[in-house]
């Protein structure tokens, strides 16, 4: 796609932030692993390639880096942070191990006026995370911006090469939305034509031409993404689609009859209930493994919807809602394994189906998927809803899921969704969800004595879903929330709240 940008993954956590805030500007973006040939990368006609942060240092033998050759291609580039160790690396000039890093935010001042600060003032704060400097600049090129004492920017005048130790793309560097704008608008000068209105019809056409007059068969969660996608293929090829959706006896309080009641009261799609409850609760029946649940919950699914899906005669398709995310974290050069998603949504299609894949979100990000929902017309409530594990209560309920514990954390997590929307909070939160422990502890009724389980209530702010924070809930909130669940639900006397942070905790407690 002419006129888009290209980000080059070197591993850092930012460069899906990069690459949504290029697309905020109404510019297409990609992110590539680093390992992508120049010709896989020129092969997208890039208009400007940016270099992403990453964890490793440019001094080590196994180093991630680049063909040199991206310097002399005539498009302009820009190097944030390990991408502007590299740049100084490759182009000559000395990167060597500092003494303690610039951590956090810092003060920057712009030494030397280029095009890549205009509009920004000459002293503002930046998002600095390295360890490693830049103590000698590559020969013709100048610096142009410093840090205390240490170089933070500088540019070749002619060749467009740009280099910033600072991450614009975070929210903590004051101008970085100009420093980016000036980039990609000004230096690259890609013109705004990423809209998602014109995604929605080029795909619908791009569904239509893939599939013809076969069928297809998507298997419906219940969230945004295979929401979004099953409108979507309705849209293009009608009642060519089926939808699947399993009840695993694993969802939320009343999730399956929810998901049958707004597909039916607002689209016209053909849905396929399967009541698969007490399969699930049979086979994880006295497991107590996380990982195990996971198996099983996984490979029953599988075998669930294979069964379902065989009776639907002449499908040739299988949709799925897998989005951007998903496939750069499953390419990413830290590689599958530094993921936990990317298998559930990439890669997951079992063989013996013979099914060819449609993936019509693929190049979006959630923020996108989820306004192309709304210009789809599906409900707000669905379309800003959390996310879901897969593995959904099985991974929520520690230790062995009973039918028992199902119910008093159905009964309880519904208290928190409700009191969270009643609140206005739902949608100022990244995640909420209830986790019961397989703890008991004392507690007192009225006169009587009880001993009953404790439930943790968890909800996250995030932008990635890579790091996290624990919601500042209000404590009248907390309040609330905690003596409905201890008065509503019996088998629970005992709530907490997690006060932990990603890492080195994670959001789910599984
Ligand atoms: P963690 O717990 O790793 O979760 O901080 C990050 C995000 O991933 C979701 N998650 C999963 N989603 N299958 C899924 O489909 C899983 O096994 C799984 N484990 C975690 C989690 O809900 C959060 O949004």
């Amino acid at each position: 796609m002419k006129n888009s940008i290209i980000v080059i993954d070197f591993g850092s956590q930012y460069n899906q932030l990069i690459a949504r805030r290029v697309r905020d500007f109404g510019v297409y973006a990609e992110v590539f692993p680093c390992t992508s040939s120049l010709n896989e990368i020129l092969a997208l006609e890039p208009a400007g390639i940016i270099l992403s942060g990453g964890p490793s240092s440019v001094l080590s033998k196994d180093a991630y880096t680049i063909s040199q050759e991206i310097f002399e291609l005539g498009i302009p580039v820009l190097g944030i942070c390990y991408g502007m160790q590299l740049t100084a690396h490759l182009a000559g000039g000395k990167v060597v191990k500092g003494k303690q890093g610039e951590y956090g935010k810092t003060l920057f001042e712009i030494t030397h006026h280029c095009e890549l600060f205009e509009g920004v003032p000459a002293v503002s704060t930046v998002w600095m995370s390295h360890f490693d400097e830049v103590i000698e600049i590559p020969e013709d090129f100048l610096i142009c911006g410093k840090s205390q004492s240490e170089i933070a920017a500088f540019y070749h005048p002619k060749k467009k090469i740009y280099a910033v130790q600072f991450h614009p793309e975070v929210s903590h560097t004051e101008f970085g939305e100009q420093i980016l704008k000036n980039f990609v608008l000004n230096i690259c000068q890609c013109e705004k034509n990423w809209e998602l209105k014109n995604f929605i019809e080029y795909q619908i056409q791009e569904i239509r031409d893939k599939v013809g007059d076969k069928k297809v068969i998507l298997g419906l969660s219940g969230g945004v993404d295979s929401s979004v996608a099953s409108v979507l293929l309705q849209k293009a090829i009608a009642n060519q689609l089926t939808c699947i959706f399993v009840d695993t006896g694993l969802l939320r309080l009343n999730e399956a009859e929810l998901v049958m009641k707004t597909y039916a009261e607002n689209f016209d799609i053909q849905v396929i209930k399967v009541d698969a409850r007490n399969r699930f609760l049979d086979k994880l029946a006295g497991i107590t493994d996380p990982e195990q649940k996971r198996k099983i919950i996984g490979h029953e699914f599988i075998e669930v919807f294979n069964e379902e899906a065989s009776k639907i005669e002449n499908a040739s398709f299988l949709a799925q809602g897998t989005i951007y995310p998903d496939v750069i974290e499953s390419q990413s050069v830290k590689g599958p394994s530094a993921t936990i998603k990317s298998h559930h949504n990439v890669g997951g299609l079992p063989e013996d189906m013979h099914l060819e894949l449609v993936e019509p979100l693929r190049e979006l990000f959630k923020d996108e998927v989820r306004k192309v929902g709304i210009e789809l017309g599906i409900p707000a409530e669905m379309v800003y809803r959390h996310p879901f594990p897969g593995p959904g209560l099985g991974i929520r309920i520690l230790g062995e899921v009973t039918p028992e514990k199902v119910e008093i954390l159905q009964k309880a997590d519904a208290i928190f969704i409700q009191e969270l929307r009643n609140s206005g909070l739902y949608e100022q939160v990244s995640q909420a969800f209830v986790v019961l422990l397989p703890v008991k502890s004392v507690g007192v009724m009225g006169d009587e004595r009880t001993y009953e389980y404790t439930a943790v209530v968890r909800s996250a702010d995030t932008i990635d879903f890579m790091s996290a924070t624990w919601s500042r809930l209000p404590y009248d909130f907390l309040e609330k929330v905690s003596s409905r669940i201890i008065n509503e639900v019996q088998g629970i006397n005992r709530v907490a709240y997690d006060i932990s942070s990603k890492p080195p905790a994670t959001i789910e407690w599984e």
